[in-house]
């Protein structure tokens, strides 16, 4: 804790202050406690931060002004009619790439964004987005002539990887919307798959970056570009151009994919040491639980869940012969008497507890992450995108188990809870897991400061980029080059049958 102190004071204040625009323009908590998370971080490192945030919270802090999106909400909330249909049926996950550059669009429509692209006056030194399946904020760095860092909140992935770098190959890394995740090495089979939803992904990807986001871009970005007398640069030159790639996630958390220079992995950066202390209540609740807690948050699927379902949950979980803590915000006809509701749930303070014996999770990556940081083995019930192959992965390293989504939920979630605290391998691993997780060189928020204040000191650290950016992907796989060794195999080969032609007419003359 000691040297935490040390090391954090001192990189705190070891570069000048600098102006920061922070966009998270996703209508999402769980996106905006991360980027919360940065900004506390930047205030702290001396820098003035402006906010683009859905959920604005009160500050009197000078240092930071907010771009209010909140309104941005509505439009979101329409579309969440058919979650109970979606409950029991797997989406496709090409709307997700269809929701990014919306979500880009909602933000630089609005006009709290506006204020800041019409008004010549306005600069910064560096613009960090969050980025969410869409280029489309990167020319915000183009247009305050400023170097742009991309933020990734989950684990990286190829999608992610193609902007500063190429695209990870499907041999060894799967689409993280591919909702599953294949022990290595991958079969034949398991490549083929990967590598068609790759293609797949490569056309839907480049039908929305020339028809949607290249129309957006000339819209949203000619006039301010005007007024600022520039020229509107090619989009591919302003959205291929992030100087940094910074991602919410570390060993043994994610894929561990090979990476670039400029890709840094910053998982565990909002967790805040030293944790917060218990209420007292819970505290006292919590150091009486002599038998062990088990603490239960859903977080987004909670809401999709039928009433009975979650009255057969509390049925099944008052056969345990543990405390139970279920971060639950709506109200139940009757609650078992090992089972408490919390409608307020301090989880890193909880899972750090040290009765404290099994996490019941949605399987997103920073609740997977304060597990792992806590040391405490999960149950997983995954519903949505990324958190599939979050939790394959970690299921796979035995830290924990997986349930799905099914009207049986509340039996197989009683099973794998049974045979988690009967088996203490997966509590052994977890520890492990947590040793390496927190063993860094530096903690991870003064690790970002240190990346962002390198960046802008430099003009964008031109010296970390990767060159493969500039590639393009025939030229990657030496495409040109294979056809064209094929057309010379091919000339050869009708070569040698001339000569073969020729020789045999040459024996019959001589015969
Ligand atoms: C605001 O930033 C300046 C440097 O730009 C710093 O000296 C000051 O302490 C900061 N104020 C707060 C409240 O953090
Ligand atoms: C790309 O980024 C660098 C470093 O921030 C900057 O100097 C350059 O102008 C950017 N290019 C475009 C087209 O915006």
């Amino acid at each position: 804790m000691m040297l935490y102190t040390v090391v954090w004071l001192c990189l705190v204040g070891a570069g000048a202050a600098s102006k920061v625009l922070v966009v998270f323009p996703v209508p999402d908590r769980a996106h905006s406690d991360l980027g919360d998370a940065l900004v506390r971080t930047l205030l702290a490192g001396g820098h003035e931060v402006t906010y683009v945030s859905v959920f604005p919270k009160k500050t009197t802090n000078l240092n930071l002004t907010y771009a209010d999106i909140s309104s941005v909400l509505t439009p979101q909330s329409a579309n969440e009619k058919n979650h109970k249909s979606m409950l029991y049926s797997r989406q496709p996950a090409h709307h997700i790439l269809k929701a990014g550059p919306q979500y880009a669009q909602y933000a630089l429509h609005h006009e709290a964004l506006k204020k800041l692209l019409y008004d010549p006056s306005v600069a910064f030194d560096a613009v960090i987005v969050d980025w969410f399946y869409s280029g489309l904020l990167a020319p915000l760095a183009s247009l305050f002539e400023c170097p742009l860092i991309w933020y990734v909140h989950g684990d990286v992935s190829w999608h992610s990887l193609r902007l500063v770098h190429e695209e990870a190959s499907p041999a060894y890394s799967v689409d993280l919307l591919s909702g599953h995740m294949p022990t290595l090495p991958f079969s034949t089979k398991e490549r083929a798959y990967g590598l068609g939803l790759q293609v797949y992904y490569s056309f839907w990807m480049y039908y929305i970056e020339h028809f949607v986001e290249i129309p957006a871009y000339d819209a949203i970005f000619r006039t301010p570009m005007q007024l600022r007398k520039r020229l509107l640069p090619p989009y591919e030159a302003v959205a291929y151009n992030g100087s940094l790639l910074l991602v919410n996630s570390h060993p043994p958390l994610g894929q561990t994919l090979p990476l670039p220079q400029n890709t840094k992995l910053i998982g565990g950066h909002h967790i805040r040491e030293p944790i917060k202390l218990l209420p007292k209540s819970l505290q006292a609740f919590m150091d009486n639980a002599k038998n062990g807690v088990i603490f239960m948050n859903l977080g987004n699927l909670q809401g999709k869940l039928p009433n009975q379902l979650k009255t057969q949950i509390l049925d099944a979980l008052s056969q345990l012969d543990r405390l139970v803590l279920w971060h639950l915000e709506d109200a139940v006809e009757y609650v078992p008497k090992n089972i408490r509701l919390l409608d307020r749930a301090p989880q890193l303070s909880i899972l750090k507890h040290h009765n404290t014996e099994l996490f019941i999770t949605d399987g997103s990556l920073t609740s997977l992450m304060e597990a792992v940081h806590c040391g405490v083995p999960f149950v997983a019930v995954p519903s949505s995108g990324e958190q599939l192959v979050n939790v394959d992965l970690l299921v796979g390293r035995g830290l924990g188990r997986k349930v799905d989504v099914t009207k049986y939920l509340p039996w197989t979630l009683e099973g794998a809870i049974r045979e988690i605290l009967r088996d203490a391998s997966y509590r052994t691993n977890m520890q492990r897991a947590s040793s390496v997780f927190k063993r860094r060189i530096t903690p991870s928020n003064s690790e970002f400061l240190y990346w962002v204040e390198l960046v802008i000191s430099t003009g964008g650290a031109a010296h970390l980029r990767s060159p493969a950016v500039a590639v393009p992907t025939l030229e990657r796989y030496h495409v040109d080059l294979w056809i064209l060794a094929a057309l010379i195999l091919w000339f050869l080969s009708k070569v040698v049958k001339v000569v073969q032609v020729h020789l045999k007419d040459l024996e019959k003359k001589n015969k």
